[in-house]
């Protein structure tokens, strides 16, 4: 193993570490949780849980200023079951193990990555989906929506390849608040919901 690779896994391992303790911290009451991956400024998940205060909800990005006016966000609107998080999203699922259950996903207009040499970088990847259902509670659903066409077809191709999600043509979504992204593209994106088996 080269000193480089040895590096790269003490951090993974740290950061892993951090978030698992973030998680027993912030989500340790919860049965299980709605998650959005990618969260931006989290106009979305602010503006779904303010309508289920109920619901325990966690939204995360690698963005550390976007993550601080999410959190602005929750605040001022007294959401006391949503958190935000500065997280990579296969290793906040990868921390997620023994923790809540996910109840749904949100990915809302994901970094597209329109070169074809760049498709590694989508967020919405086979493993992705493997370690999403295996988080999932039964029935939890992915919701995605992009305004980019080829993204959105490679991402149905994604869920269709998977043996453990189903689309749901006429599920319908769950929750309309315009993302920052979403304000931008004028009206003009499409949406997928799948649903998770064991
Ligand atoms: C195009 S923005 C969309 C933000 C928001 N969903 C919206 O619609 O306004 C994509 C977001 O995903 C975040 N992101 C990209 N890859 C990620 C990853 N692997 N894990 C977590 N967040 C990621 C980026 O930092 C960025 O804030």
């Amino acid at each position: 193993m080269g000193d480089d690779y040895a590096a790269y896994l003490e951090e993974r391992n740290a950061r892993l570490e951090r978030l698992r303790a973030w998680i027993a911290a912030e989500l340790g009451g919860a049965e299980a949780v709605t998650l959005e991956f990618g969260c931006g400024h989290g106009h979305y998940l602010a503006g779904y849980a303010a309508e289920r205060p109920g619901e325990w909800c966690a939204g995360l990005d690698l963005r550390t200023r976007r993550i601080r006016l999410a959190e602005a966000k929750a605040r001022k609107r007294g959401l006391v079951r949503t958190r935000f998080v500065k997280a990579e999203a296969m290793e906040f699922l990868d921390a997620l193990e023994g923790g809540p259950g996910v109840r749904r996903a949100f990915m809302l207009f994901p970094d597209p990555w329109p070169k074809k040499r760049h498709h590694k970088h989508r967020m919405l990847q086979a493993a992705f989906l493997d370690r999403l259902a295996e988080r999932a509670v039964p029935d939890a659903c992915l919701h995605f929506r992009t305004d980019h066409a080829e993204n959105l077809a490679w991402a149905v191709a994604q869920v269709q390849a998977h043996p453990r999600w189903t689309l749901l043509p006429d599920e319908p979504w769950p929750h309309e608040s315009g993302t920052y992204f979403q304000e931008v593209t004028g009206g003009c994106y499409q949406s997928f919901t799948a649903r998770a088996s064991r």
